[in-house]
């Protein structure tokens, strides 16, 4: 067995994001720009073939848990044979797929036939207007036809949800009633710096522990779960009447860089150990330059082994990464 990823902290890495495109069919405000998106040429793309070869060299040095992401992964032609190619790699035990739903009334069977049993949909709100100012596009109807359409196929669901002050309040409660009543878990995650326009700063995050409170407030009283998975980012709660659970992903108020387990890879090809990562380490040049299996395995080793500590939002050293969201993957 090959040694696990693990860095100077300590820290094992058993959990890969890949992001399959980074384009996108709206433009969240927190992580596109309005116009002037500038995207990757398709040639830069990692094509399947390269994506399931990085994944199974991850998935033998310990890997297990795999998502993918975007931008908007549903944009990517042919997803579900990628999905399927995925899902049969040996000591992949979970995997998942974040999307904004647009597309998923069309893509939900073709990727549960894929083998895909679990999604996030990233939803803000329920209230049409809002959600275009959020996204600048009109999609929320064909979001909520496609959410519907993955509870039939049996989907487990969870809805994201991004928490940025002075907006989403209204939102909180009803998002949260919605997920409850249809046996979806609602996530809230605190805006974080990674819009493309330098919007963040603290006074625009909507904490956790306020979402906690108008929830208890407005729903029922939720009640914190003793974590399974200490590593896992989202602080679980329970509402005290069994009405289900909800997530906090705190990354700004409780950051959880110490117990971070991820590494992530973007659409072009490069491998990131953190969200804000500053450096990035290029697997698409060796893969096409002829690398072997051991030599893409060395890289991946080396880019965890140079894990940093963690971002510092919370400190005035803190330096956005030059790529916003679309660009990483989420
Ligand atoms: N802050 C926090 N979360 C974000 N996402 C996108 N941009 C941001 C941001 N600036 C989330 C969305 C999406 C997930 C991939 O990342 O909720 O579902
Ligand atoms: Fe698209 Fe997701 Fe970014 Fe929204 S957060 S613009 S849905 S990639």
């Amino acid at each position: 067995m090959a040694p696990p990823l693990v860095d100077s902290f300590g820290r094992v890495h058993d959990n890969l994001r890949v992001s399959v495109t980074d384009r996108c069919n709206v433009r969240c405000f927190y992580c596109m720009p309005e116009t002037e998106v500038r995207f990757v040429k398709r040639g830069e793309i990692l094509d399947f073939e390269e994506i399931e070869r990085f994944a199974r060299i991850a998935a033998g040095l310990g890997i297990t848990k795999l998502r993918v992401t975007g931008g908007e992964p549903l944009l990517r032609r042919g997803l579900p044979s990628l999905i399927r190619g995925l899902a049969s790699i040996p000591g992949i035990a979970d995997l998942a797929l974040t999307t904004n739903g647009v597309l998923l009334s069309e893509l939900a069977a073709p990727l549960y036939d894929a083998g895909l049993r679990r999604i996030n949909v990233h939803l803000d709100t329920l209230d049409r207007e809002r959600f275009v100012r959020i996204t600048r596009r009109d999609e929320l109807g064909r979001v909520l036809a496609g959410i519907e359409a993955a509870r039939r196929l049996g989907y487990r669901i969870k809805l994201n949800a991004v928490a940025v002050k002075n907006l989403v309040e209204p939102d909180i409660a009803p998002l949260a009633r919605y997920a409850r009543e249809n046996g979806y878990e609602a996530r809230f995650i605190e805006f974080m710096p990674l819009d493309a326009q330098n919007l963040w700063d603290r006074s625009k995050v909507l904490l956790a522990d306020d979402i906690i409170e108008t929830l208890s407030r407005e729903i029922a009283p939720l009640d914190p779960v003793p974590d399974p998975d200490p590593r896992a980012p989202a602080s679980e709660y329970a509402y005290a009447d069994g009405g289900g659970r909800v997530g906090f992903i705190a990354s700004v108020s409780k950051p959880f860089c110490l117990n971070c387990n991820r590494l992530r890879l973007t659409a072009d090809g490069k491998l990131r150990y953190c969200l804000f990562a500053l450096e990035e380490d290029d697997v698409k040049t060796p893969m096409r330059a002829g690398a072997s299996d051991e030599e893409i395995a060395n890289l991946i080793r080396r880019n965890a082994a140079g894990k940093w500590e963690g971002h510092e939002i919370n400190s005035s050293r803190f330096v956005a990464p030059p790529r916003p969201m679309y660009a990483i993957g989420g």
